[in-house]
């Protein structure tokens, strides 16, 4: 049984008021609240456990190395891949793109090679390839999407082409909150020597993932959405990437050996984490990834299907709001405009007076913005501890903001 409110109670910070008001957070999708287990985790950290890790000789400097080398076990097994070493932490999903960027593709793809990406892509899977376009004069290719706020996979794999040497996808939008068939489009790639790379920084805090039933190359998380601390993430890199991936940070904790006159790099996954990590905060990730497990992501899922599909209900009564995507495949994230003068962040201003959080603007994902027509949107993301009656009151909070505009 999915008791929401016993879940609800796990996270502190979902029992404060704002303004006077109950808290409705419903910006997720920027970031999630911390249950007491990772709060717990990280101060249990400092002020029991903590010293630098996989240096010291110490009782400390071990006990640390032991908890957070235990991250990466657990990592591995949360996105089902076969190694550990197939695991590097990063401080989030920026950090784990720009690392296959500037690791990977920056050796392996050439003047003319082509990177397929999707339209709803988040700026962070956007920007390095945008980058690596300047300085290896690779080529960017676009696919757009269905009237629903869809990308069918069939529409990605009929446009890889010779020149195709990856594709750079999310799971799933942060802003129409679809859902992207990354199996089906793997398999595709994989028969054509195509990597690609995902971004898992929305979806894998809704559904369970399997990258080695995915057959992805890459899969990026971020801890921060994953109840887990800011500063902490991971990427799974297929140990055959690993082979063709050089270091994109230098310097210490990676490397066996450094003489005046040479230096030999650590095996990875260490040879991917230069300098003193986030110890701390991946701690507090493995924390965030052990709640996840007690409550289980296909009890998460369902129970969150639940809210979500309620919440479209209840907006569609509001014939003057426009959410933005309706992909039947869809997650919990609604981007909404209201007919009327009033602006994305109007609408958030007035709906935070009344408790309610949510993110306005462009999202991090302006190609998508233009491509929809818009210059911003108000979006209210959903998370596990999130309530059917939260949804209803935010759908009063909307009629109050219409009539107020209009
Ligand atoms: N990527 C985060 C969002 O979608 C910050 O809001």
């Amino acid at each position: 049984m999915y008791d929401v409110s016993e879940i609800r109670a796990e996270f502190p910070i979902l029992s404060r008021t704002v303004y006077g008001k109950p808290l409705v957070y419903l910006d997720n999708g920027a970031s999630a609240q911390k249950p007491r287990q990772v709060i717990e985790a990280v101060t249990k950290a400092y002020e029991f456990e903590y010293a630098n890790v996989h240096r010291g000789l110490h009782y400390l400097s071990n006990l640390a190395t032991d908890k957070f080398e235990s991250v990466r076990q657990k990592m591995m097994k949360f996105l089902g891949a076969e190694h550990s070493n197939e695991i590097v932490f990063t401080s989030g999903s920026t950090e784990g793109l720009n690392l296959v960027s500037y690791g990977w593709a920056s050796n392996n793809l050439k003047e003319g090679d082509e990177i397929l990406l999707s339209i709803m892509e988040h700026h962070a899977n956007i920007v390095p390839w945008y980058v690596l376009k300047k300085r290896n004069g690779i080529k960017l290719n676009w696919i757009e999407l269905r009237q629903d706020g869809s990308l069918l996979a069939d529409d990605i794999i009929s446009k890889i082409g010779e020149k195709t040497k990856m594709i750079a996808i999310t799971h799933m939008s942060n802003v129409l909150g679809s859902i992207n068939d990354i199996k089906k489009i793997c398999l595709a790639a994989k028969k054509l020597n195509v990597r690609v790379v995902v971004d898992g920084s929305q979806a894998a805090v809704h559904m369970p993932v399997n990258v080695t039933d995915l057959a992805c190359d890459f899969y990026v998380v971020t801890g921060h959405k994953l109840y887990g601390p800011s500063g902490s993430g991971s990427v799974y890199i297929n140990k055959n990437r690993l082979k063709e991936m050089h270091p994109f940070m230098v310097g210490g904790d990676m490397i066996k050996e450094v003489t005046t006159s040479n230096v030999i790099f650590n095996d990875p996954p260490h040879k991917f984490e230069a300098g003193t990590p986030s110890i701390v905060s991946i701690i507090g990730l493995g924390a965030a990834l052990d709640f996840i497990n007690q409550v289980g992501l296909a009890n998460i899922e369902s129970y969150e299907r639940s809210v979500k599909n309620y919440a479209e209900e209840r907006l569609d009564e509001l014939e003057w709001l426009n959410v933005q995507g309706n992909d039947i495949n869809k997650g919990g994230i609604f981007s909404f405009v209201m007919d009327g003068p009033a602006h994305a962040h109007d609408l958030a201003t007035v709906l935070d007076r009344t408790g309610i959080a949510v993110r306005a603007g462009q999202h991090c994902a302006q190609p998508l913005m233009e491509y929809l027509g818009l210059n911003a949107t108000c979006r209210a993301s959903f998370a596990m501890y999130n309530t059917c009656q939260e949804v209803d009151t935010l759908v009063e909070a909307l009629k109050k903001c219409h009539k107020m505009f209009n």
